[in-house]
């Protein structure tokens, strides 16, 4: 959440930033601003709303041109989305500019004892205390970087900041604690962001800083401290970023999330790579957790949030099925509040495409503490919740930048798959040639996807037909259950509906009710072949809706004749085997989503209030 640049080169900090800027804004876009050292002063603009109106700000009123500068796009915590709220934030005599991402929790108790020392503060935000704060520090101590270790030592929560000082023009200075910051080097010039997606364009040698530490940033040099102002040379990892700039734009689509559903083959291909070896067993050499520990433990336990807990919600499937070990799955929101039973023979599996997730984070944290192991699936290189748990298996969707999750998930369930297989490997619950049957159809599984992919203009065509209605439901049972809450969770956050998913058998406990003459609902129908059983249920509640005036959309394999009958509008979907069919029934209703959103008229990649990578409780 919010998106933060600083630069610091013999370009101009401003293109700089306002570039990094546009490439951060699915991480908040309530508001946007920047500030640039010049002329032995500051130099700020910022604006409400999209950085679209922060560039008509800067054209009306352009600011003067210098190499040292800072950059913010907000999600609003503390105070509405105005100009005053929006970063950066000044202190009394406009020397000092900072941006911030997180949330300071002891703000009103700083914020009242600068009141008592003659400060006036501006903004409802809790960032503003801290360029106050820098202020003062810098009036003692002539050092920005000191002034910053000095000022976070004094601050609650979880924070990323970024500050310049006019008295320091040559000098950008960051902190972390617990939300993201990544430091860009390049040749005589320096980047600070929250995401290396603001700097590939410049470079792609990055440096990753640890928790509780500080940067300064100058042209030829980059000093990594603790905040007790410790050298953290030991505690800071370099690494060279593995895509280019390319992986973040748009590429002829008309939306990243379009971009990003066409991506999906390839994101699921990338993801088995080199995790299958010639024998068909499974090679997760990267999990360090031993084999001999993975025998020993005796319950699995997944949290996750909102898509990722939906991948990990079919996992639970796999897991049990394949390894016979119990897993529970829980929202990383709740897990910590409810005293959780955890011990070192847990294997708890925390899945976040950001690795930043708060709530993740904290589940994470909290099972460690209590002596569990944690395994991280995780799309961001060296992000924080990989860092912080015991093992990480990475998948390899490239950045997501449409706020709304598509490939990322899919390559969690194929990691979540990944791991399951190879739990039911080194636990012996699978044969050797189970297992490979299994790899077989999960290594085809790309090429079903990409299947799927060619047959989506009727999807396209019916979701513009639905435009108009207020409510869709969905239904699955099975592994099609959590299809069925992704489908709805996609609904609500694109096309701002009332959208619901059901376990089709729980329909007729209450939601049933809920059932009217033309309503839409999409029924993911499990595979007629194996659990027929489940498949003979399923058209018959579909029977049950329609008898109550519904419009039936149904998601089902090729082949499966017995539902075409009961089916208002049918989708296909290749055939797969039961527990791998999410791959395939998901990728209709991200269609579905994207286009019924696009005929509302929606931001497709920024929906309203949302951001990406969700850095606060
Ligand atoms: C929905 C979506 C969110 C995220 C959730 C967890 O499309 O993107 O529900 O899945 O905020 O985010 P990560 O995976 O980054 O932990």
């Amino acid at each position: 959440m919010c998106g933060i640049v600083g630069y610091v080169g013999a370009q101009s900090a401003l293109d700089v930033v306002l570039a990094g800027l546009k490439r951060l804004e699915y991480r908040g876009y309530d508001s946007a601003g920047v500030a640039v050292l010049a002329d032995g002063g500051l130099a700020t603009a910022k604006k409400a709303g999209k950085l679209v109106n922060l560039d008509k700000e800067l054209s009306a009123r352009p600011l003067p041109a210098g190499g040292t500068g800072i950059g913010h796009t907000r999600w609003a915590t503390h105070g509405g989305p105005t100009d005053v709220n929006a970063h950066p934030h000044l202190d009394g005599a406009g020397r000092v500019a900072v941006v911030h991402n997180g949330i300071i929790e002891n703000f009103a108790a700083l914020r009242a004892e600068l009141a008592e020392r003659g400060h006036e503060l501006v903004s409802e935000t809790d960032t503003e205390v801290v360029a106050h704060l820098l202020a003062e520090s810098f009036s003692s101590c002539a050092d920005l970087a000191e002034a910053m270790r000095l000022v976070c030592r004094r601050l609650e929560g979880a924070f990323t900041l970024v500050a310049v000082h006019a008295d320091e023009p040559d000098v950008v200075v960051g902190a972390r604690r617990n939300s993201p910051l990544v430091v860009g080097v390049g040749e005589g010039e320096a980047f600070l962001a929250s995401d290396v997606a603001a700097f590939i364009a410049h470079t792609r040698a990055a440096v990753e800083l640890g928790q509780d530490q500080v940067v300064e940033l100058r042209r030829d040099r980059i000093t990594v401290t603790g905040f007790d102002g410790r050298p953290a040379d030991g505690d800071v990892r370099a690494y060279h970023v593995d895509w280019d700039a390319s992986a973040a734009e748009k590429d002829g689509h008309d939306y990243f999330m379009l971009k990003e559903i066409a991506e999906q083959p390839k994101a699921v291909a990338d993801t088995l790579l080199g995790r299958i070896d010639a024998a068909g067993s499974l090679r997760l050499d990267e999990v360090r957790i031993s084999a001999s520990e993975l025998r020993e433990m005796d319950k699995v336990v997944i949290v996750a949030c909102g898509t990722a807990f939906h991948a990990g919600l079919i996992a639970k499937y796999a897991i049990e099925h394949w390894t016979r070990v119990p897993c529970e799955v829980e929202l990383a929101s709740e897990f910590r509040y409810r005293d959780p039973i955890l011990d070192p023979r847990t294997l708890v599996v925390a899945i976040s495409q950001s690795g930043e997730t708060m709530d993740t984070l904290m589940a994470l944290r909290h099972a460690r503490e209590q002596g569990a192991k944690v395994l991280a699936i995780c799309n961001t290189n060296g992000s924080t919740i990989p860092r912080e748990s015991d093992a990480v298996l990475y998948t390899h969707a490239g950045p997501e930048v449409a706020v709304a999750s598509t490939k990322a998930f899919l390559t969690q369930l194929v990691a979540c798959y990944l791991v399951a297989l190879y739990l039911g490997q080194v636990r012996g619950t699978q044969w050797g040639d189970e297992i490979q049957a299994v790899v077989r159809d999960l290594s085809r599984i790309a090429g079903a996807v990409e299947r799927v992919l060619h047959t989506m203009q009727p999807v396209r065509q019916l979701a513009r037909t639905l435009a108009q209605k207020d409510t869709v439901l969905f239904l699955g049972r099975h592994v099609g259950y959590p299809v069925a809450l992704e489908g709805a969770l996609k609904l609500k956050e694109l096309a701002y509906m009332h959208a619901e998913g059901f376990a089709a058998g729980e329909l007729k406990h209450g939601p049933i009710a809920l059932i009217e003459e033309d309503l839409p609902v999409v029924v993911v129908v499990p595979s007629p072949r194996g659990r027929s059983v489940l498949h003979d249920k399923i058209v018959s509640n579909i029977q049950e809706i329609r008898a109550r005036g519904a419009r039936t959309i149904v998601i089902a394999e090729e082949g499966d004749e017995a539902v075409a009958p009961y089916a208002d509008h049918l989708i296909r979907v290749p055939v797969t085997p039961t527990l791998l069919q999410p791959l395939v029934a998901t990728v209709p209703l991200q269609v579905f989503a994207c286009e019924l959103a696009t005929a509302r008229g929606n931001e497709v990649d920024q929906p309203r209030n949302l951001a990406k990578s969700v850095t606060v409780e």
